[in-house]
């Protein structure tokens, strides 16, 4: 039960909640958030008892981009030696799937952290945007490589060029985002989307998530060779014996996560 400066970490289940405490600056992200959330998160991925991770933050703000105080006397030789942003690969990499609970800004790095989750649930207040251009850079957290792929090459050059906010019902229409819900519903409908997750098999979660994720890197081909090879190999595990002999005796399948 570490204790974290920027963020809080609890659990319900087999459910981790990950929440972006840093009120004062709209949840901006500073590095020492990025190595909280990078650190809280592996620690929830590893653990056979957890089997979906929510990531949110406030009501007014999900995070409102990195943070530009911490950033702005950085030289380039700096950013280039530390790797700036590239721990947050890791998060990007973890295979238990992530859910991000949007409410208010997701800015900048925000909207590039909503997308690093393998899906968005927004509330309607939800604000979706890559600001970066009106600070003299460009998105710095996957947002240009990914923002193409979940709304398609014009939505996401109006967006990354004139720093146009889109609000939580376009950004659903654009399939950014799964589902847009009421504001006072955000919390309890992520935590079903979670708990939902988490009570089916974590690795086969899992492979679905890598499988998924194939399709951002490889050929249709490969991917679909890709795709196949995992659904033989989960014929080794004990769960799809359990799920497919349940369906069989009309019962509710019970995964042990092996
Ligand atoms: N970095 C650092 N501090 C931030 C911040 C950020 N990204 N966003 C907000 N804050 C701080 C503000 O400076 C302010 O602090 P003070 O009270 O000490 O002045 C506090 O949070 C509250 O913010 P505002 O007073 O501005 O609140 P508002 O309701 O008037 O406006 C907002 C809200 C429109 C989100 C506005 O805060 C804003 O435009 N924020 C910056 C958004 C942005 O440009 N994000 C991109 C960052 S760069 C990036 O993310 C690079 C990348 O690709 C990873």
């Amino acid at each position: 039960n570490t204790e974290y400066e920027t963020i809080l970490v609890s659990r319900d289940g087999r459910v981790g909640v990950i929440t972006l405490n840093r009120p004062k600056a709209l949840n901006a992200l500073n590095e020492q958030t990025m190595n909280d959330v990078v650190a809280a998160a592996t620690e929830l991925d590893r653990d056979p008892d957890i089997g979906a991770i929510i990531l949110t933050g406030s009501e007014k703000a999900f995070a409102a981009g990195a943070d530009i105080k911490e950033m702005a006397t950085k030289s380039a030789a700096e950013m280039y030696r530390v790797d700036f942003f590239s721990p947050w690969d890791a998060f990007a990499r973890l295979r238990t799937p992530k859910i991000a609970a949007v409410s208010g800004y997701a800015l900048g790095g925000g909207c590039e952290l909503a997308m690093m989750c393998d899906l968005i649930i927004a509330a309607d207040t939800a604000k979706f945007g890559q600001p970066e251009i009106n600070l003299g850079v460009i998105p710095g957290m996957g947002g240009t490589q990914r923002l193409i792929r979940a709304i398609g090459k014009s939505k996401a050059m109006d967006m990354i060029l004139t720093a146009r906010q889109m609000d939580a019902e376009e950004a659903e229409r654009s399939g950014l985002v799964a589902r847009v819900v009421p504001a006072d519903q955000l919390l309890d409908t992520a935590n079903d989307v979670a708990r939902t997750i988490a009570g089916l098999s974590k690795p086969v979660a899992q492979h679905a998530v890598e499988a998924v994720n194939a399709a951002y890197e490889t050929t249709l081909q490969q991917g679909v060779q890709y795709e196949r090879r995992v659904f033989h190999g989960l014929f080794s595990t004990a769960d799809q014996k359990e799920g497919m002999t349940a369906f069989s005796e009309k019962r509710k399948a019970n995964f042990t996560h092996e």
